[in-house]
């Protein structure tokens, strides 16, 4: 017998690189993952309607449409889906929200704290997701069970880079990127983001924090690269850095913990990776090893392909989508939310108050 699905119709908002890794979460989430709802790809939603009808028909989106706002109001759309520049997550979000949509926004969450709060407050009332999808590469959320289970210990030291190269062609397409009044920020609303979010899963709150924000390309109206040094409030220490001008490295997102009784490594450029050591191994063979997460046991794995048959960047988007879908089914709170993506908002203001001041800087909230 055919089990009983609810439909549910989504608009996307914004059809670019983002907008190509959502589609494929949604046509694919179904697939993998046995839930109760099913997925209709509606309206695909940008600004010129030729691009916009070329792009929806080569993902099978029903309809084209060229006006967010009249869309995510429409009385036959479930879910609202923000693949657009920052600028616009704030007013989509709100507006949807207030329609009463489940609400799914890229990150950065927003320009600032305070329209970060906005959106969050309006989106208190209904489901809603931050898609910061590295949560769920299954090394890192095998990484998070380790740090559970005590097998780091007490933690002393977390390291994250972000690394990529691109910022430095100047004739880089990414337009938007590089717009104050679009992006926000540089390196910061778009690698460090990600970086603190995995620290505040895998380490917990940040309560303060020192900087430096640099832009090595004159005009440039945002920061190249960023370096921060923080205090976690476990006691432990950070350093953070993120950079479009890491020469050599495309997207290298890379962590490290150590701690009293062990480390944990991961380099998204080797994504089913996690280099494990533990130092209650036997002295003569002590050494990181490294653990193919690919299953048996390991976390999302039995969705996807048998032990040793790797997967890729697109499934960060399908597990995220998975865990949210089963969430909202089940009434039980999904994470990273719009609550966890305002403490990265509150983080990355304070990297900025201390990079404009020159001091340590407290996190607020913290
Ligand atoms: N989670 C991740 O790892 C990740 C990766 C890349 C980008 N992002 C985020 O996703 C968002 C989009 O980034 P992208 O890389 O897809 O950018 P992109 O430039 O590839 O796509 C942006 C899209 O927004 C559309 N758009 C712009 N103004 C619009 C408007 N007024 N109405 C409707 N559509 C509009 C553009 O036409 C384009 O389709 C950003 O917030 C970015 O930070 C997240």
């Amino acid at each position: 017998m055919a089990k009983q699905v609810r439909k549910l119709n989504v608009a996307m908002i914004g059809y670019g690189f983002m907008g190509r890794a959502h589609s494929n979460a949604f046509i694919q989430v179904g697939h993998f993952f046995d839930l109760p709802h099913d997925l209709k790809l509606k309206v695909m939603c940008g600004r010129k309607r030729s691009a916009v009808e070329a792009m929806a028909s080569q993902w099978g989106w029903e309809e084209a449409q060229t006006d967010w706002q009249s869309v995510v109001t429409r009385k036959d759309i479930d879910v609202v889906d923000i693949c657009a520049p920052n600028h616009l997550h704030a007013q989509i979000a709100i507006a949807a929200a207030e329609a009463g949509k489940i609400v799914l926004c890229e990150k950065p969450l927003a320009m600032n704290v305070v329209e970060a709060q906005a959106m969050a407050n309006a989106a208190h009332s209904v489901p809603n997701l931050v898609w910061f999808n590295y949560r769920r590469v299954p090394a890192i959320a095998l990484a998070k069970e380790l740090i559970e289970q005590g097998k780091v210990g007490k933690p002393y030291h977390y390291r994250a880079t972000y690394l990529q190269s691109w910022g430095a062609n100047p004739q880089s397409p990414d337009a938007w990127r590089f717009r104050k009044v679009e992006a926000g920020s540089g390196a910061m609303g778009d690698l460090l983001s990600h970086s603190l979010d995995l620290a505040l899963m895998l380490n917990g709150p940040i309560s303060e924090l020192t900087s430096l924000i640099h832009t090595f390309t004159p005009n440039r109206e945002v920061d190249d690269a960023v370096i921060a040094l923080t205090r976690f409030a476990n006691g432990s220490i950070g350093t953070f850095e993120a950079t479009r001008f890491a020469i050599g490295c495309q997207n290298r997102n890379y962590f490290e913990i150590h701690g009293e009784k062990g480390s944990i490594r991961f380099n998204l450029e080797d994504l089913n990776r996690l280099e494990v050591f533990d130092r209650n191994d036997a002295t003569e063979i002590q050494g990181g090893h490294q653990v193919l997460v690919t299953g048996p046991g390991h976390p999302y794995t039995s969705h996807f392909w048998p032990p040793g048959h790797i997967i890729g960047y697109e499934h960060t988007f399908i597990a995220t989508l998975a865990d949210f879908l089963n969430c909202f089914a089940k009434n039980e709170a999904f994470h990273p939310n719009f609550d966890d993506a305002v403490d990265v908002q509150k983080l990355l203001e304070a990297v900025e108050t201390s990079a404009q001041k020159g001091t340590w800087t407290k996190v607020l909230g913290s």
